[in-house]
This record gives C-alpha cells, sequence and structure tokens, in this order.
C-alpha cells in the first residue's frame, strides 16, 4: 500500500476540526466522538494486521457527511467529501478508495459489506464509542431530535444494538470487561491527542 504523508494526515485532520465543531446538526458532540472513533479504530486495525493511518484518517473523517450536510445518507455524503478534500490535498488515489470504503460501510443501519479490517475496525470503534458516551446519544435525542424521555431511551436503546452488532470482538470485550473509570481514562488519552 503506498504511504500517507504524515504531514497531510495532520493537516487534514486540523482542516475537519472546526467542521465538527461547528457543526448544525450534533452539536458539541461530534468533535469528541470522531477523534475517540480515529483513536479506537487505529489501534484495533494496527493490532489485526491492518493500517492504523488509514482506519485513523477514516476515523476522523467517518461523519463529515453528518456534520456538513446532516444525518441522512451521511455516509454517501461524507464518501464525496472527504474524497474532494484528499485529492485535493495530494493524497493518493489508493488511499482515498480505502478511506471512503471506511465511510461508506460505517453505518450499523445501512446494510453493507465491510470488506478491508480498516473498514470494520472504524465501523466497530464507531459503535464502542457510542457506549463510552452514552451521554451524547441523551444530548442529540432530547436535544436535537426533541424526543420525549420515553422515545429517547428506545432510540438510544435501538442506537446501541446496533452499534453492538457492528463491534469487533475486542471492542465487545472492552464494553464488558472495562469499568466506567477506564472508559473515561481512554476519553482523557483521546482528548490530551487532540
Ligand atoms: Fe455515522
Ligand atoms: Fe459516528
Amino acid at each position: 500500500m503506498s504511504s500517507i504523508s504524515k504531514y497531510n494526515d495532520l493537516q487534514l485532520v486540523e482542516m475537519i476540526k472546526p467542521i465538527y465543531l461547528n457543526n448544525p446538526f450534533y452539536g458539541p458532540t461530534l468533535l469528541p466522538h470522531v477523534a475517540l472513533t480515529a483513536l479506537f479504530a487505529s489501534s484495533a486495525a494496527t493490532e489485526l494486521g491492518g493500517s492504523g493511518p488509514i482506519a485513523n484518517l477514516a476515523g476522523w473523517l467517518h461523519d463529515i457527511g453528518a456534520a456538513v450536510k446532516g444525518p441522512e445518507d451521511h455516509h454517501k455524503t461524507g464518501a464525496e467529501i472527504s474524497g474532494k478534500m484528499m485529492k485535493d490535498m495530494g493524497f493518493e488515489t489508493e488511499t482515498i478508495i480505502l478511506v471512503q470504503n471506511c465511510l461508506l460501510s460505517h453505518r450499523g443501519s445501512v446494510e453493507s459489506e465491510r470488506t478491508t479490517i480498516e473498514a470494520q475496525c472504524v465501523a466497530s470503534a464507531d459503535g464502542l464509542v457510542h457506549f463510552c458516551r452514552i451521554a451524547d446519544l441523551f444530548y442529540i435525542a432530547l436535544v436535537r431530535l426533541k424526543l420525549n424521555s420515553n422515545e429517547a431511551g428506545e432510540w438510544v436503546g435501538n442506537k446501541l444494538e446496533r452499534s453492538w452488532q457492528k463491534m469487533i470482538p475486542q471492542h465487545k470485550k472492552l464494553v464488558k470487561s472495562i469499568g466506567r473509570e477506564k472508559m473515561r481514562g481512554n476519553l482523557d488519552l483521546c482528548v490530551s491527542s487532540w
């Protein structure tokens, strides 16, 4: 696989942070969500023999479509937006396709085959982060979607169920075995790496 320029990776992440921060759909929940997804996805991909850098980039970009255009079809809009950004920044075509592949298959609510280790890890990490940050899900349900408490409970429950279904065994084990304190430790690690 072609190498990825470290400079471009960092530059791309810096470029997309304000887009996530200022998104009109999910408020303040989105930036920590994608940062943690990138962290968990890249470490899992490396552990499983895939590409940590590809998973990291795709983790950062996986919800860019949702930030820019809203939740609907954000796997497709995100792949389009990311492809254009990466092309403009000089990323190689092979890298762009691998990242887009992760974005297109990251959703639990959309039927799709995850054909690479990186795609499996990004989808799984996305699900794992939902478990790490359940309060964010309630924020979206109650504040953004304006559901009542019963509806919000059902919405969050369904989201977690779909998240669980797409998670790799390592991440499921984390949810089962790691206590809340250690989850917070992962969050702190992530925040310190921004
Ligand atoms: Fe998403
Ligand atoms: Fe996500």
